[in-house]
């Protein structure tokens, strides 16, 4: 049961960028946390960040057959990426949808996702806590019977 986390452009920055919006939580730290509490709730998980859309799209194509889900947050391709949409289309696995902002409440142009046309859920405007919010279902969904 392994779980693939992908951040996409600009959340290397996280911890410094905008943190009025964005946070003061870095991405490792993120990735170190959700890491941890993968073991504990019996699954394995692998950290990847991008700030390349082609590069995200290999990941999610190699992703088919070897993780059972993904938790992607597509940063700003979120908005224009028919690309990484069509992408997790091919992925038959879980697909939860983080934002650490709630893009609802901010400029229109964020209010619109592909990537929700793909997802099996969403969590957006919880912080850092999203990734947690998302491992937690997907470990629910993976151990139901
Ligand atoms: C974001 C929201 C996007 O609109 C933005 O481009 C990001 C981060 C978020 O996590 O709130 O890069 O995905």
């Amino acid at each position: 049961r392994s779980v693939l986390l992908l951040n996409g452009p600009n959340l290397n920055l996280l911890g410094t960028r905008q943190p009025e919006v964005y946070g003061s939580t870095t991405l490792a730290e993120i990735e170190a946390r959700c890491i941890e509490q993968a073991k504990g709730l019996g699954l394995t998980l692998e950290a990847r960040q991008s700030n390349h859309e082609g590069e995200l799209v290999d990941w999610i194509q190699a992703a088919r057959q070897q993780f059972a889900a993904i938790i992607i947050n597509p940063g700003a391709f979120t908005h224009t990426s028919v690309a990484l949409l069509d992408a997790l289309q091919a992925f038959e696995g879980l697909v939860i949808e983080v934002h650490l902002s709630n893009i609802h409440r901010r400029e229109s142009f964020r209010h619109h996702s592909y990537v929700s046309l793909a997802a099996t859920g969403a969590i957006v405007g919880l912080g850092a806590q999203g990734y947690d919010l998302a491992l937690q279902a997907i470990a629910a969904r993976l151990t139901e019977v």
